[in-house]
């Protein structure tokens, strides 16, 4: 394995941002829909996958979307450095965690996985700046303030770049989007659990580009 740097995952994780407005966020619990439903994201415009690692299925779901041409395949909800290696291990070639602790940035750097570790408050914000972290996750987004609350964060700390996540819809993203602080953003809206269910993968495409088209 390669270590990676602070500075070598703010720039992976700000050309994640900058392939695609939406980070679509994944809770998949039948593997059979993993390849399906990575192919209409990836073909409506949505390449950078986010899989959570909340369902059993999480990780062959990542270990079959990294076969998808054209995606760019990242573990989310990482807690654990057991989480980090078996996302590794996976083929996940990007992580996210709702927040960060040492162990938790130590292991992704260990393990040459970039990490968008997430922050909600100036405070952690500036934790996650201090061991290199610039470009970071903002979640809970909508319960945590939402667009107001990054807006308020761009002029005392202009440095970090934000991808908030938690609550963000097709409806509010341009608020969002709008704070110079951010660059994308991340949701499941793009797959929702019923039409993840009924495997129509051609009104996931839709849900896609209409992001797309709306949000570049
Ligand atoms: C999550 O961790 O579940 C993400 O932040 C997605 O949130 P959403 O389902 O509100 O888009």
């Amino acid at each position: 394995m390669t270590k990676i740097t602070p500075q070598d995952a703010n720039k992976r994780n700000l050309e994640l941002c900058n392939t695609a407005p939406v980070i679509p966020v994944l809770v998949v619990n039948d593997l059979s829909a993993a390849r399906g439903l990575g192919e209409a994201l990836v073909a409506g415009g949505l390449p950078v996958l986010e899989v959570t690692l909340r369902t059993s299925c999480a990780l062959d779901v990542i270990a079959e979307m990294a076969k998808i041409k054209g995606g760019i395949v990242g573990a989310g909800t990482l807690i654990t450095p057991q989480d980090v290696k078996n996302a590794v291990e996976a083929g996940a070639t990007f992580g996210v965690s709702p927040g960060a602790t040492d162990t938790l940035i130590d292991a992704c750097e260990a393990e040459g996985l970039p990490l968008l570790a997430g922050a909600t408050s100036a405070s952690e914000a500036m934790r996650l700046m201090e061991r290199g972290y610039t470009v970071q996750k903002f979640f809970p987004a909508e319960a945590a303030g939402g667009a107001p609350f990054l807006q308020s964060l761009a002029s005392p700390l202009p440095q970090i770049t934000f991808c908030p996540t938690g609550g963000v819809s097709l409806e509010n993203a341009p608020h969002y989007l709008a704070s110079s602080n951010v660059k994308c953003v991340g949701g499941s809206w793009v797959a929702p659990k019923d039409i993840v269910k009924a495997k129509n993968w051609a009104a996931i495409e839709i849900l896609a580009k209409d992001a797309v088209e709306a949000l570049s």
